[in-house]
């Protein structure tokens, strides 16, 4: 059967070395898992007051997120955490309360920096909040990825240097899934 992966991607840059990265990694992926982007671009700022009412995006990322057996977050590192446009979409998905679209969907992370940290300290964060969130997030491998000429080949593909860890990355990250659908009993 085909397992659906909701990727969100932290950037809304036009071009994102992070959604290259996750377009790259899409093509790492096995041919029975398919990628859902679901787009945050056009969330409107998190506020309670409209719990009850909701944004057609709102529900959109909702329905987009419920509708995966896991969820791969791929996203920069801004001043050492996570950029507020991804901490917006997390917000909005996590409620109303008790009605978290996030519960228990297995997550993977990763990104890519300009810099020689790899967003390691963005990857922190975001595991504290995906463990207030209650989402199984795989420990191991971790990547984390600098963004240099030969990360990407002229195809967009990963390029000879990463290409192994990041087929072996993918790999564990579809295992990680699958093993919390058969879990909760949704395999198949
Ligand atoms: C950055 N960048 C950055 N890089 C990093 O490794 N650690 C950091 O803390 C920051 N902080 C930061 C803040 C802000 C506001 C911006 C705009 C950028 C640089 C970042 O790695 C670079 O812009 C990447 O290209 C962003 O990812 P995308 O947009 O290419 O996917």
């Amino acid at each position: 059967s085909q397992d659906r992966i909701a990727v969100i991607v932290g950037s809304l840059r036009r071009d994102s070395f992070n959604k290259k990265l996750a377009l790259a990694l899409e093509k790492l992926a096995p041919p029975d898992v398919s990628f859902a982007y679901l787009p945050i671009d056009d969330l409107p700022l998190y506020n309670q007051d409209d719990d009850a009412t909701p944004a057609e995006s709102v529900t959109r990322l909702k329905d987009g997120i419920r509708a995966a057996q896991g969820v791969l977050f791929v996203t920069p590192e801004y001043n050492r955490s996570i950029p507020g446009v991804l901490k917006n979409a997390i917000d909005h998905a996590s409620r109303p309360y008790g009605q978290s679209a996030w519960l228990k969907k297995p997550a993977g992370i990763i990104g890519v920096s300009v810099s020689a940290t790899g967003t390691a300290m963005a990857q922190q964060h975001l595991r504290n909040i995906l463990a207030n969130l209650n989402m199984p997030t795989l420990g191991q491998p971790e990547a984390f990825i600098q963004a240099n000429e030969d990360l990407f080949d002229a195809d967009g593909n990963i390029g000879p240097h990463s290409q192994s860890f990041l087929e072996g990355w993918m790999r564990n990250f579809i295992a990680w899934v699958r093993a919390f659908a058969v879990a909760t009993g949704k395999a198949g």
